[in-house]
C-alpha cells in the first residue's frame, strides 16, 4: 500500500532542499546531532550512501512533490536484510503538499519496507522528551518506550505491535 506517498531514492538534485530542511531550526533542534550541515559535508554523505548496504535513505514524495526525508539503519555494519535491529529516522519539510496525515503516511511507508521488505526484527529510535509532535506519531504507530538518554526517549517498535497499529491506521488511505 502505498498511503499517498512515494519513497523515492535521493538523486543528487534533492540535496539542496534537504539541507535546507534539514539545518532548519524545528528540525535540527530534534535530532541528536545538531550541528549545521554544510554543502560539503551533505555531499560527502551522499557519496557514502552509494556504499552502504545498512542503511536506506529516501526523499518522501506526496504527488510528485517534495515532502520530506525518511531513513532506516541497521544496528551492524552489514546489509540491512533481516537485521534485527535498526533505527527510524524521519522529517517533514514545508512543502505545499503537507498535511495532517502526511507524518502517518511517511511513517506507514518506512515501516513496511523495515518491516515487509528488509525483515527486521524490531526498529528503534530515539526521540527528544520534550518532541511531543513526534512522541505522538511514535504512539500512534505501536513504539513503546524502552530507555533515556540523556534528554532523548528510547522507543522501540516490535512487528506485532506495528501491524496492529497499521491496521488501525489504514482505514484512512482507502
Ligand atoms: C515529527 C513530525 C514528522 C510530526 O509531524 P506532524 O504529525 O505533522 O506534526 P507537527 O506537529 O509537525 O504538525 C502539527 C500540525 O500542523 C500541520 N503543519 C505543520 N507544519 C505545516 C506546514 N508547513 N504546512 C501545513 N501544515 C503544517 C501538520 O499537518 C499537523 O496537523 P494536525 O495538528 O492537524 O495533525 C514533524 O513534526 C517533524 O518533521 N519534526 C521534526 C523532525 C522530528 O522531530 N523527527 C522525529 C524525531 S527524530
Amino acid at each position: 500500500m502505498s498511503y499517498g506517498v512515494e519513497l523515492c531514492p535521493i538523486q543528487a538534485w534533492d540535496l539542496p532542499t534537504l539541507r535546507r530542511w534539514r539545518n532548519q531550526d524545528e528540525i535540527r533542534l530534534q535530532m541528536v546531532d545538531q550541528t549545521l550541515i554544510s554543502p560539503r559535508q551533505q555531499r560527502q554523505w551522499f557519496v557514502s550512501l552509494c556504499e552502504r548496504a545498512d542503511q536506506q535513505h529516501w526523499v518522501l514524495r506526496c504527488r510528485g512533490i517534495r515532502a520530506g526525508y525518511v531513513n532506516l539503519k541497521g544496528e551492524r555494519s552489514a546489509p540491512l536484510q533481516n537485521q534485527m535491529v535498526a533505527d527510524a529516522g524521519l522529517y517533514l519539510g514545508n512543502s505545499a503538499v503537507r498535511h495532517p496525515m502526511l507524518a502517518i503516511a511517511a511513517a506507514l511507508s518506512q515501516l513496511d519496507q523495515g518491516f515487509d521488505r528488509f525483515n527486521l526484527g524490531c526498529i528503534r529510535t530515539l526521540v527528544r522528551e520534550d518532541n511531543r509532535s513526534a512522541l505522538r506519531l511514535n504512539e500512534q504507530l505501536g513504539y513503546r518506550q524502552y530507555g533515556t538518554e540523556g534528554g532523548f526517549l528510547a522507543l522501540e517498535l516490535q512487528p506485532a505491535d506495528y501491524y496492529a497499529a497499521r491496521e488501525r491506521l489504514r482505514r484512512f488511505f482507502r
